[in-house]
């Protein structure tokens, strides 16, 4: 079963093609072997990194000049030609699916009318389109987790991962889920302020080091002390699994405004990152590590932009071994956004013979 997905929801434009084992069963304990046989990432970091975070319409403007350029470099056709090459390219999809939501609204309807406007391209080279679904970037980032390499090269079963802990940590989310198996899973908790990579942003940004902060945080937080401050550690003592990131990002405010030579010295700004880093990841850890305990998880689930971070993998890797839990966590390309993980979502919800409307759901939770 060949997958084609669009993903446009924030400041990425990507297309991918992916291939699933038709072997898989959905009532067996084996999992969906997925072949990823193009994913096109197009960045629009530098566009919006002189505004310090991504502006709606510049997106947009970008998608809809990125889109048809990728759809050329994956099809090997432009949209409007009629010959025997994108007949080809069309024939051998079986479904088509685009990011429904949650995104900035502008961006997200770029993806939608571009697979819109595929059914009708399918029926001018009078071909009959495969069935289209909106996927969930959530759902995304959740199942990333199968591009695993131990997925494909171990022999893991179902029974080996479920029940799983889940940890999505992006740009726009934090949130903290039980996954029963495969296809039901139930959220425990997410912040109810910023998003850990959104502190991660702000942070960079209090100290000039540029967008998106946090790949600079990490590079520069590798060379400070993750001692040097103490910084709070919010909601960490809190029974319920909710996340709040807003205090954290106000104390290194704060930090820099009392301590002003920080700014004029990389050491010590190193050290404020390497902080941070220490009093996000504290949180995220001390929550992960109580929910694989509560609930006898079998495993830790990674995924989201800030998963790419190193120190944050090491970290629950090392928790992970700890609790006697796997880990996994999928190759970094596939940790900020990408149609593969958009195709893979799509993919589980056909198997649950669900999927959501060809509409543009900013707010849309998993
Ligand atoms: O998943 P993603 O690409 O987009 C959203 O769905 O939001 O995540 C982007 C976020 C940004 O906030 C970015 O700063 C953060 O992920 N991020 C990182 C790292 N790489 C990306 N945060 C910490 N360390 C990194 N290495
Ligand atoms: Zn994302």
């Amino acid at each position: 079963m060949k997958i084609f997905a669009v993903e446009t929801s924030c400041d990425e434009t990507s297309l991918a093609l992916i291939d699933v084992k038709n072997n898989f069963k959905l009532n067996s304990n084996q999992l969906p072997k997925f072949r990823v046989l193009k994913n096109l990432v197009s960045s629009q970091i530098k566009i919006h990194a002189p505004y310090g975070g991504v502006v709606p319409n510049l997106a947009k403007r970008e998608h809809l000049k990125n889109l048809p350029i990728l759809f050329k470099k994956i099809s090997g056709a432009n949209l409007d030609d009629k010959n025997a090459k994108i007949k080809n390219f069309l024939k051998s999809i079986d479904l088509i699916t685009v990011t429904s939501g949650p995104g900035l609204e502008p961006a997200l309807w770029t993806g939608i009318n571009f697979v819109l406007n595929l059914k009708n391209i399918y029926k001018q080279n009078n071909l009959t389109p495969p069935k289209i679904i909106g996927s969930n970037h959530l759902l995304g980032h959740l199942y990333s987790f199968l591009f695993d390499s131990q997925i494909k090269t171990k022999k893991i079963s179902s029974l080996d991962i479920f029940p799983a802990i889940a940890l999505i940590v992006s740009g726009g989310h934090t949130i903290l889920l039980k996954v029963n198996d495969l296809l039901n899973y139930k959220k425990l908790g997410e912040t109810l302020d910023d998003a850990c990579g959104e502190a991660f942003d702000k942070v960079a940004r209090m100290l000039n080091l540029g967008y998106p902060g946090g790949p600079l945080v990490e590079k520069l937080g590798n060379l400070g002390n993750p001692k040097a401050i103490n910084f709070p550690r919010p909601m960490l003592n809190q029974k319920s699994y909710n996340f709040s990131f807003s205090g954290l990002k106000t104390s290194v405010l704060y930090y820099l405004r009392d301590h002003k030579n920080v700014l004029n010295d990389e050491k010590l700004k190193a050290d404020v990152c390497a902080s941070f880093e220490e009093a996000a990841f504290d949180v995220l850890i001390q929550k992960s590590k109580r929910a694989i305990k509560e609930f006898n998880a079998k495993s830790i689930l990674l995924s989201g932009g800030v998963a790419a971070n190193k120190l944050l993998r090491k970290k629950i890797k090392k928790m992970a071994k700890e609790e006697k839990v796997l880990f996994f966590a999928p190759p970094f390309i596939y940790n900020t956004d990408n149609a593969a993980m958009i195709a893979v979502a799509a993919y589980i919800l056909f198997l649950k013979n669900k999927g959501f409307p060809l509409k543009a759901r900013g707010d849309l939770n998993i």
